[in-house]
């Protein structure tokens, strides 16, 4: 196994509540900030053994919106990770981004910081979807974001795309995907487009069920589904896990280890970590995680010592959301085992049922498979 580790930072804080969010973010709790900055490096230093041991490959500031805190945050969190580690073995600094929070000057900290890759929440290009989910941002707020990212030679831009957003027609959605596309010489190499999630008590739960918006019906969504699957790859967006799409060479370096069952520790508030075959997650509650940081109590709130046999059935439901699936070869090199003497019967029967297919080194999801993931994810639960 290689020594490598992710880092993933969360940063709790948005401007505005999106209505189908369900992160661990708030929209009132600014106040905070600064103290919470001050917990989270502690965190961080809390763990300077752990990460002296490792090479530190990828670093990922995730939310709740990064770029809505005051850039010099960004950079202290930053610095306090290169005090520890060896920054020559970095590979991909992700930030995530709102449009309605990028500056000139706070991207301009971020380059200086080391970031060199910026995700950025789109979700659609058109201003009356955007309302209609809560968005604080408008499709020129995305462009005028854009220009500046380029204007400071960001060469590693991904941007998000949710689908499908309520009361959205095929047309519509099909623009989305043709304007996405046409943002290729605009530096954006990564495209994630996440099918819409509801969760309970969100304010879109609320509208949902009060018949103010309504969902997509299933025969539409599915056009929507061909034209992407379409047009992404045809403009050089390869797909590469079932979400996600990029231009060869940049698939993200720190999202391919949660597929890939690597580890990672993530610091903050609700963040989670798989380390030595455990999976760990924070405090959920800020208020209480920043009291314990600071009391040098432990933020951990779950901890899941994974036995062999998990082990290998999440290595095989997180390697089929990847479209190259499972390699056999690397299956055995983890676990010491052939995954044809533990998983046969499982394997075979999706196979049959059109769901699996092999091929050369690999066990894979046919198209069909990557339709229906979860009947696939079931059999090995
Ligand atoms: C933490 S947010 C990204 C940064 C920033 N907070 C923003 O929204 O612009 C991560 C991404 O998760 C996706 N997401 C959030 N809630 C979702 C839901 N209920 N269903 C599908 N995708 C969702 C959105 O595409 C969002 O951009
Ligand atoms: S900005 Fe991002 S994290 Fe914040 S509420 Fe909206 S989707 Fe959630």
């Amino acid at each position: 196994m290689n020594n490598d580790i992710g880092i993933y930072v969360h940063i709790p804080f948005c401007l505005k509540k999106c209505y189908y969010c369900d992160f661990v973010s708030y929209q009132d709790k600014d106040e905070l900030i600064d103290k919470y900055i001050y917990a989270l490096c502690n965190e961080i230093l809390q763990n300077a053994e752990i990460l002296s041991q490792y090479n530190v490959t990828s670093i990922y500031i995730g939310g709740g919106t990064p770029s809505y805190i005051d850039a010099k945050y960004i950079k202290q969190i930053l610095d306090t990770i290169y005090l520890l580690i060896n920054k020559d073995e970095l590979i991909e600094v992700t930030i995530e981004l709102n449009p309605n929070s990028i500056t000139e000057e706070k991207l301009k900290i971020y380059k200086d910081s080391g970031i060199n890759r910026l995700s950025i929440g789109l979700q659609s290009n058109h201003n009356n979807v955007l309302k209609k989910i809560g968005r604080a941002h408008t499709i020129e707020d995305f462009e005028k974001a854009l220009d500046l990212a380029n204007n400071l030679e960001f060469e590693n831009i991904s941007v998000d795309l949710i689908y499908p957003l309520p009361d959205l027609n095929l047309n519509d959605f099909k623009n989305t995907v043709d304007y996405v596309v046409s943002l290729k010489n605009r530096n954006v190499k990564h495209i994630s487009i996440y099918n819409l999630e509801i969760h309970e008590n969100t304010k879109l739960d609320f509208l949902l069920k009060e018949g103010y918006l309504s969902l997509v019906n299933e025969d539409i969504e599915y056009e929507m589904y061909k034209y992407l699957n379409y047009t992404l790859p045809k403009n050089g967006y390869y797909r590469y896990e079932i979400s996600n799409y990029a231009i060869p060479g940049f698939e993200s370096v720190h999202n391919l280890k949660y597929w890939n069952q690597d580890r990672y520790l993530g610091f903050g508030v609700n963040a989670s970590s798989f380390f030595g075959g455990t999976r760990y997650k924070n405090e959920t509650n800020i208020e209480k995680y920043i009291d314990d940081v600071l009391s040098d109590k432990s933020t951990i709130i779950e901890k899941e010592e994974m036995d062999l046999l998990d082990l290998m059935k999440e290595y095989i439901i997180l390697a089929l959301r990847k479209i190259e699936g499972i390699n056999v070869d690397d299956f055995k090199m983890k676990y010491k085992k052939n995954i044809y003497n533990i998983f046969l019967d499982e394997i075979n029967e999706l196979i049959q049922e059109g769901l699996l297919e092999k091929n050369k080194n690999n066990i894979k999801l046919t198209e069909r498979g990557l339709e229906v993931a979860n009947v696939v994810w079931e059999r090995f639960i």
